[in-house]
């Protein structure tokens, strides 16, 4: 597989496989967020909520699929090695892009998460097309408790089977740990954010689109990793 993904690519000349196929496919994916925004933009809920499932499921198998073929992330494998220009633009240009693109690359998947689970509470069904409901939206405190002891329960669970199944090293755990806590993090979080906008259609409103103007800076963001790696500065 991995000598598959390094074959020469078809974009750019200095491309690889790998590297135009991840390339082709977020930008196939961030673009179909960006159509559902317009869906959204001109009412049509249904179809805003039907492709934003189809692209997140999309986007989730290609990520799982992405990371395990290629075993390390973007910074290990096209990082210094790959990148053939000088020392100063990596510094100063390079680095802080790829930097960012991953920062937002981790954001919009939590976002995007937070943001589908949101889409249903503070939306229903009229005469077949979904609409948001205007109102207060709150976690009562009791769902939250269940929430959050349903998250501890699931950790337990999965530590039970990475100890006693899979042999897990320590990275492994700690990694496991960082997702279960970044779940219960967004969880407790909402109870600010319910404060701060407590209207549910306007929260989804205000934090759907902060969420798609992500969607469009790691769509920049790629793409000028994408030029500098394999068009402008290619290894030599
Ligand atoms: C990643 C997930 C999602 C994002 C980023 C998102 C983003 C947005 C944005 C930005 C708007 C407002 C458009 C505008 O006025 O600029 C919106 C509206 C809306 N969203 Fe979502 N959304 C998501 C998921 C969902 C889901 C899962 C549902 C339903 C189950 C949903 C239902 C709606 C509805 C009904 C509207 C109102 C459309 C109208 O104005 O009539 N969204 N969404």
């Amino acid at each position: 597989m991995k000598e598959t993904l390094e074959q020469p690519g078809f974009l750019a000349t200095a491309g690889t496989l790998g590297a135009d196929v991840s390339y082709l496919l977020a930008l196939v994916f961030t673009l179909l967020f960006l159509v559902a925004w317009g869906f959204a933009k001109k009412a049509q809920g249904t179809k805003h909520h039907k492709l934003i499932l189809v692209s997140m499921v999309s986007m989730v198998v290609y990520f799982c699929a992405y990371y395990y073929a290629r075993q390390l992330g973007v910074l290990a494998f096209e990082g210094k090695e790959g990148f053939g220009g000088p020392q100063e633009v990596y510094d100063n240009v390079f680095l802080p892009t790829l930097t960012t693109h991953l920062v937002l690359v981790t954001l919009g998947l939590i976002m995007a998460f937070y943001m589908l689970i949101e889409g249903f509470r503070a939306s229903e069904k009229v005469n077949g097309e979904y609409v948001l409901k205007a109102g207060e939206l709150k976690v009562s405190a009791k769902t939250f408790k269940i929430v959050m002891f349903a998250i501890l329960g699931l950790w337990g669970v999965n530590q039970l089977f990475l100890t006693l199944v899979r042999h897990a090293s320590m990275g492994a755990n700690i990694a496991w740990g960082l997702i279960f806590g970044t779940i219960a993090l967004v969880v407790s979080i909402e109870k600010g954010i319910e404060k701060l906008l407590p209207d549910g259609a306007r929260r989804h409103r205000i934090l759907g689109r902060g969420t798609m103007i992500i969607y469009g800076l790691i769509l920049i963001t790629s793409t000028m990793t994408y030029l500098m790696l394999y068009v402008i500065y290619p290894a030599k």
